[in-house]
């Protein structure tokens, strides 16, 4: 069935089927009875987290909460107060850098199902997240809501959490369009690049929430993008996003990154949030009202914008019948964080085997380091949570470790800065308590036969609205991590953070690393059960962790955080491991690395093309082995490299993944597929994607620097 142009973007022309066209005209009859001010009412926040609805005609007020990892803590409507409420401690879910670390897409589904309940419980109809923008430089602030460096990898976890969260009736929301890869300067710098980089690193993950999580909601960021904010900015807003991406559902602001009437009004914004004045005087309020009366802005476009809102409204039944009630820290929400959290831990090396700790073999351990207490939902600004419980990796050993056992606790380090949401970080360091610290630590470390080092960064570094102001360890953490280790042999460190910090020294210097992120709930369960060997450990990064800041691209371009409020993106597609690959910089430790405490062998690759529909399939299979003594799992990686080309291309670029459960002993036959088409790049000339024909390399890795079966195919 067709309908006629009222309606929007949904309808303009497109067939609909049967529901689509009775929800159309179900918003189409509502619109026609609302007046211009019932129409504007819905387009803007009537408190910090709420836009009216439309009483008389059964639109009840909208509830937005932050999102990402856990739904926030109650705040007064029109301030950003707490409002006291005591049944308002959410599961603190692991953070985004932590869920891309696991590469289980079914787990992101979980979590998302989990967040979606929780949400619902506490009378939310939309959580603002997942937050999907690429990791451009490892300084960002916000890095650790993000999932990394890999757009493929970002799709392909952001899709199913975001159908896990809208299969409980409530709205996800992408976050933040676009090109919001700094926190330094983000209201005001504006942001330069190519189409290519645009349509091969930054928008993927936008197109697959999208395309194939059916996101319903989207977060305009406070940026500029080509001399445009990114919410007036009619090539993001419209033609990108609805005409190219196809997006049906609602574009909203993110709190207060509106600045005009018109003109964000025309761009295609359907939603303006947390403009810091009273809510009449929002630009989609009165002004919006003017703007329609003296023709500025046309009604239709009024109409379109309520449209979008109750489309999502109508899909997340906050209008309609048997809308989901939700759930609230359930058993199940706990089990969800914890199986995030165990998968995502990252063994970076393990010399001597290290790992797991031998109870038996040991009476004395020294747990040293501020992140061996720390709590850290709280932190890192929109997304920090009231937490109904954390459990510390202190804690977590505490449950784990055999009772006879004896920890030795050293405080190592003292967090010694503060995080002002209008100053950024102000460190205050004392070198004169830092060498007491470490002094006190070094003599726990040698009357104990293993340590762990509990180190890192908190959210003081890794924070929305500040960037970190160096990849360095803070608080003398580095000296006193080489004086521990030399104290005592058997020493592993363990490194809590949600962005690349330099390990260069300390990896040279301690036998075994781990990767902790900021990890939910059961975070210090998770982790005490990968050093005690119950867990084995399957996480791999999803960053890169240069040798050094200056190795990686932004930062060697000198393009960071840019000159005079504008930052070009002159490293282009070559981000993350696309550019340490292409460039020959050896990274510290590569994207998609992560050991476990069993190996795997890799065999008998073959790929072969077939013919699809339009298209042409590579057919991937290879055989997996675990060749070690312990249950397992490994994450194959799939690149594809394209020798010749007319354009520089990426050594490699990350097109498929799987990650493979085997017992000690066991060996499965893993089938991939890639489309011939995934394998196209953007063409500056044709402003298209274009698939050359000619030879391929298939490589199948244990991490991007790390190829294990390889084969050359022919695309025709
Ligand atoms: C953040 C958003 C967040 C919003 C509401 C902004 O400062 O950038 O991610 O959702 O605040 O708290």
């Amino acid at each position: 069935m067709l309908l006629a142009g009222f309606i929007g973007c949904k309808s303009s022309g497109k067939t609909l089927n049967e529901n689509e066209a009775k929800i159309e005209s179900q918003i189409e009859k509502l619109v026609k009875q609302m007046t211009l001010e019932e129409k504007v009412g819905m387009l803007h926040g009537n408190s910090k987290f709420t836009s009216a609805g439309v009483e008389r005609l059964g639109i009840p007020e909208w509830h937005l909460s932050d999102g990402p990892h856990g739904v926030r803590e109650e705040i007064k409507r029109d301030s950003w107060d707490a409002a006291g409420w005591t049944n308002d401690s959410c599961t603190y879910f692991p953070t985004g850098t932590a869920l891309a670390a696991t590469w289980n897409p079914d787990l992101a589904r979980k979590s998302g199902k989990a967040l979606g309940e929780e949400a619902r419980w506490r009378g939310k109809d939309i959580l603002l997240g997942p937050g999907i923008n690429i990791m451009r430089t490892p300084l960002n602030g916000r890095n650790f809501e993000y999932m990394g460096e890999d757009p493929y990898l970002v799709s392909q976890m952001c899709v199913p959490l975001i159908q896990g969260m809208q299969s409980e009736d409530v709205a996800a929301c992408i976050k933040h369009y676009l090109a919001n890869n700094q926190e330094t300067n983000r209201g005001t710098v504006d942001v330069l690049m190519s189409n290519r980089a645009l349509h091969e690193i930054y928008l993927p993950g936008f197109k697959a929430a999208i395309q194939q999580g059916n996101v319903y909601t989207l977060m305009g960021a406070y940026n500029k993008f080509r001399g445009e904010w990114c919410c007036e900015n009619k090539f993001l807003m419209t033609d990108i996003l609805r005409n190219e991406l196809g997006f049906k559902g609602v574009s909203m602001s993110d709190w207060a990154a509106v600045h005009s009437t018109v003109e964000t009004a025309n761009a295609g914004l359907d939603l303006e949030m947390g403009t810091d004045s009273a809510y009449n005087r929002y630009y989609f309020a009165d002004k919006l009202i003017d703007a329609v009366k003296n023709g500025k802005v046309k009604e239709s476009v009024i109409n379109e914008k309520v449209s979008n809102i109750l489309r999502v409204m109508i899909e997340t039944k906050v209008i309609g019948e048997n809308r989901k009630k939700g759930a609230f820290n359930t058993p199940e929400h706990s089990e969800a964080a914890y199986n995030v959290a165990k998968e995502s831990v990252v063994l970076l090396k393990n010399d001597r085997q290290m790992l797991p700790i031998q109870p038996e073999k040991i009476k004395t351990i020294a747990v040293i380091g501020d992140n061996a207490t720390r709590k850290h939902a709280a932190g890192g600004n929109s997304s920090g949570l009231k937490a109904r419980y954390e459990i510390t990796p202190l804690a977590g050993l505490q449950s784990r470790l055999d009772k006879t056992v004896k920890i030795n606790v050293a405080q190592g380090y003292e967090k010694q800065s503060q995080i002002f949401w209008d100053k950024g970080m102000v460190l205050k360091e004392d070198k004169a308590i830092q060498k007491k610290l470490a002094a006190e630590a070094v003599e726990v470390a040698k009357k104990s036969d293993m340590v762990l080092i509990f180190a890192g960064i908190n959210h003081d570094y890794d924070t929305e609205s500040a960037d970190k102001p160096d990849m360095e360890l803070p608080y003398g953490q580095e000296q006193m991590i080489l004086d521990v280790a030399k104290a005592n042999q058997n020493t592993i460190v363990i490194i809590t953070g949600g962005s690349p910090v330099n390990l260069s020294r300390i990896s040279e210097q301690v036998p075994a690393l781990v990767w902790e992120w900021y990890n939910g709930s059961e975070g210090g369960n998770a982790l005490a059960d990968v050093l005690t060997g119950k867990i084995n450990p399957s996480g791999k990064l999803p960053f890169t962790i240069p040798v050094s800041l200056n190795d990686s691209p932004a930062h060697a371009m000198g393009n960071y955080p840019g000159k005079n409020l504008t930052v070009s993106y002159e490293e282009d597609i070559l981000v993350g491991y696309r550019w340490y690959d292409t460039k020959k910089i050896a990274p510290l430790y590569a994207f998609g690395h992560g050991l476990s405490y069993t190996s795997f062998e890799y065999s008998d690759l073959k790929a072969e093309v077939i013919p699809s529909d339009n298209d042409q399939l590579v057919q991937i299979s290879f055989n997996l082995k675990n060749t070690g003594n312990t249950d397992g799992a490994e994450i194959a990686q799939v690149y594809f490299s394209d020798p010749k080309s007319s354009v520089q291309r990426p050594e490699q670029e990350l097109k498929a993944f799987k990650k493979v459960f085997l017992k000690a002993g066991e060996s499965q036959q893993v089938s991939l597929q890639v489309k011939a088409t995934d394998l196209a790049f953007f063409s500056e000339q044709t402003n298209k994607w274009v698939l050359e024909p000619g030879d391929f390399e298939v490589r199948i890795n244990s991490a991007s620097n790390n190829n294990r079966l390889k084969q050359t195919i022919n695309i025709k």
